[in-house]
């Protein structure tokens, strides 16, 4: 078959998605045209002042540009896009999926297969919406406890929704400005990932956001919560995601594009920040839990040390230094870093994130942040720090 009956069979296949009101997305990539900052096209159905429309979203390396267009117009559009600007299109129904693949060089093809998206798509939904888990649709959510049969949130689970909600809000930008590439599969491990709510709800995420499925694993070190997680992702059949029983830092990392880990516990995190950074992950998340090690070592500096007798300020300070160090040790390995509140204070203490996206730092600015490290360690005696010991920084004066 040739290229161009592929494509016609794609764009019939599109329009009685469209028609029967099954479609869920349509995500173009490889693009081969000329703007080169052009990365893919993400297409979608809205309701707009009551009509049927696609929304194109143009996902360029530094910014989204969003048109709307009706059905007609857009499925044209799409139809002259296809081959001239990309040469991959990846086509999302309730009732199946259909991949195009025409890129240069290879045999022209068009794979079709079971349904990934089994909900019905929700038009009203706005792109906020696009950031969220829906409890519709995902019965995953069901097998982990967070909703019932009804599909809405079980009493005492709001919480736990929340920040599964919350943390795909917050992932889903950074997602984007880590550049992820769109020419494979990406690989995320979450580290300490417990029962998994939020690697699968990163998972059923990166389904919507990425042309590619994404392959998710999460590390655990408790068999038992391990095993449970990969029985709900095989019951649901989602292949791409699988659970593995470890510590974080005893894992061997392949090349990871990203790396999460929260609340995992004390220095599990510098565990798998240091993970993350030998994987050259261009994206790392963590939450961090507690912070014992610091808080171990800690002389208040003779001008706090009135305020530090008071517990809850001493041991706030030691969170403070240890992920300040955390940021700076990012930074000395050529990571952006960003501090942040995760989830607001009222529902844990335990409420800040840090990310880290991978830039091309120039050598004196990773010098400077390590001499920021080593200064700041100094200032609050501390001669040890798990992120610090593994990247090779010694604190020591
Ligand atoms: C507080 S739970 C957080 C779970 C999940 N990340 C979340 O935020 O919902 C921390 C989990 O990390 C696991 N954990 C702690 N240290 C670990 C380590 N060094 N290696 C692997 N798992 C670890 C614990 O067993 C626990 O299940």
């Amino acid at each position: 078959m040739t290229q161009h009956s592929f494509k016609s069979q794609f764009i019939d296949r599109l329009q009685a998605a469209i028609t029967e009101g099954t479609l869920v997305r349509l995500n173009l990539g490889s693009p081969t045209g000329r703007d080169r900052s052009l990365r893919n096209l993400f297409i979608r159905p809205v309701r707009l002042r009551g009509q049927l429309h696609l929304s194109f979203v143009y996902r360029h390396a530094t910014r989204d540009v969003t048109k709307n267009h009706l059905p007609a117009d857009g499925v044209t559009l799409i139809s002259e896009l296809l081959g001239d600007e990309f040469a991959d299109a990846f086509l999302s129904a309730t009732t199946g999926t259909a991949h195009l693949n025409l890129r240069k060089g290879r045999q022209p093809k068009l794979e079709l297969g079971p349904a990934e998206d089994t909900a019905a798509p929700d038009l009203d939904h706005d792109h906020q919406k696009t950031r969220t888990v829906r409890t519709q649709g995902n019965p995953w959510l069901q097998d982990l406890g967070v909703t019932g049969p009804d599909e809405k949130v079980r009493p005492g689970m709001e919480a736990k929704y929340r920040q599964i909600h919350r943390f795909i809000e917050i992932v889903s930008p950074l997602l984007r400005d880590a550049r992820l590439p769109n020419d494979r599969p990406v690989s995320v491990v979450d580290m300490g990932c417990g029962k998994g709510y939020l690697t699968f709800a990163l998972h059923e995420h990166l389904k919507r956001a990425l042309p590619h499925h994404a392959r998710v694993q999460g590390i655990e070190q408790r068999v038992e919560l391990a095993d449970a997680a990969n029985r709900v992702a095989s019951n649901h059949q989602l292949d791409s995601l699988q659970f593995l029983t470890g510590t974080i830092g005893s894992t061997i990392l392949q090349p990871t594009d990203v790396v999460v880990a929260l609340h995992a516990c004390d220095t599990a995190t510098d565990d798998a920040l240091a993970k993350g950074i030998e994987a050259n992950a261009r994206l790392i998340v963590v939450a961090p839990c507690c912070h014992r090690e610091v808080a171990g070592q800690l002389v208040a500096p003779p001008v706090l040390a009135d305020a530090l007798r008071h517990g809850i300020l001493f041991q706030r300070e030691a969170d403070f230094v240890t992920d300040a160090l955390r940021a700076c040790l990012l930074e000395s390995a050529g990571y952006e870093a960003r501090v942040f509140e995760f989830i607001s204070p009222e529902h844990t203490a335990k409420n800040l994130m840090i990310s880290a996206v991978r830039r091309d730092v120039p050598q004196p600015v990773r010098v400077a942040a390590r001499e920021k490290a080593t200064a700041l360690a100094a200032f609050y005696g501390i001669r040890q720090q798990r992120l610090a010991r593994l990247l090779g920084v010694n604190l020591e004066p």
